[in-house]
């Protein structure tokens, strides 16, 4: 009787969900739950066809941005058999961000520069002589106090929103800055300066997803840094005994999370005049280095830092973690 009063009945609903091709099987066994839930459980063959559908759709989602989402929507009509349909959805990054803009209460990523950035500038007895470029600065949270300190700053962001609010926050306070908006990625570095004291990247690279990337910053470093300059950035790092597979690395890129391997950074900066010179976790630096009532940054920094967004564990369990990197340009 409870059957036969599904089958009298109508449902339909919409699944929007990351893409992330490696946990195929999660998909499909989320969409039989669901389905058999309405009245219209799967025969192995629809599960399988449904597979083959959810593969693709996936697949091409993920690889037009780590921004995706595939969005399956189902109806059940009276009396008839189940249909679905599965579309892709991507976002760039600029896209992802104007959403941050448009829906999330500001500060989006908090109001303090971050401790490791602020104490590498501060080493500096005259911030007029000191240069920073800050690629990939949001809101300008460094960029701005940096500016404020003395500091000559340029800055790459590709979200013309966050560029424009940099733009009047300077204007207001009369600070001079060279704000670029552009992709780090897209063209030459012609329009940055070739003697920076400082080039930091923080919450950006987690946005990578490539190693070829990475060897692509340490080439701009090792251009545009002045000799014994420096490079600093936050990363989420694989544990040393650990190697993710494609799964992990996919979420962690749905997760803002992208994670390299040592090996990976080690062969990334290989060929450039770089030498690392410091490797601390972003957790205890910034929750011990950040003034009174800083820490933490915004209510999702401590959980994304630890790798938390990644695996639902404890976090002395996770196997990766956020690490502020320095490399220095030979002198
Ligand atoms: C999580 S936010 C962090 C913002 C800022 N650095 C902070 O820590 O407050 C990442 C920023 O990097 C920018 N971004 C990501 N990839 C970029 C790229 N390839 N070129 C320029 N900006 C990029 C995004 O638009 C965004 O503003």
């Amino acid at each position: 009787m409870a059957r036969r009063l599904l089958r009298r009945g109508e449902a339909r609903g919409e699944i929007v969900i990351p893409a992330v091709p490696g946990m195929l099987d999660e998909y499909v066994q989320m969409c039989s739950k669901v389905f058999a839930t309405v009245g219209s459980p799967f025969t192995p063959e629809q599960l399988a066809h449904l597979r083959t559908a959810l593969e693709s759709q996936l697949t091409q989602a993920y690889q037009a941005t780590q921004r995706s989402d595939i969005i399956i929507s189902w109806h059940t009509p009276v009396g008839t058999a189940l249909n679905y349909h599965i579309q892709p959805r991507a976002k760039t990054i600029a896209e992802t961000y104007d959403d941050w803009i448009a829906t999330r209460e500001p500060p989006l990523f908090g109001t303090q520069p971050d401790a490791r950035v602020w104490d590498l500038a501060s080493e500096a007895t005259d911030p007029k002589q000191f240069s920073i470029l800050d690629i990939g600065a949001g809101t300008g949270r460094n960029a701005l106090a940096l500016a404020r300190r003395g500091h000559p700053v340029d800055v790459v962001e590709v979200n013309e929103k966050f560029v424009d609010m940099i733009r009047q926050e300077a204007s207001r306070e009369r600070l001079r800055m060279g704000l670029i908006q552009r992709d780090v990625f897209a063209t030459s570095t012609e329009d940055l300066d070739d003697d920076y004291d400082l080039i930091l990247l923080s919450e950006v690279v987690p946005e990578f997803r490539t190693a070829d990337q990475l060897r692509t910053l340490f080439q701009l470093a090792s251009d545009c840094l002045a000799p014994g300059g420096r490079l600093v950035f936050n990363t989420f790092m694989a544990a040393h005994n650990y190697t993710p597979d494609e799964s992990v690395i996919q979420l962690g890129e749905q997760m803002y999370s992208r994670i390299f391997t040592y090996a990976e950074m080690a062969a990334a900066v290989a060929d450039f005049p770089l030498e690392q010179v410091s490797d601390d976790s972003v957790y205890d630096y910034e929750s011990t280095h950040l003034p009174e009532g800083g820490w933490p940054p915004t209510g999702w920094y401590p959980e994304w830092v630890t790798g938390q967004d990644v695996f639902a564990l404890p976090r002395e369990l996770c196997p990766i973690d956020m690490r502020w990197l320095v490399y220095r340009k030979q002198a």
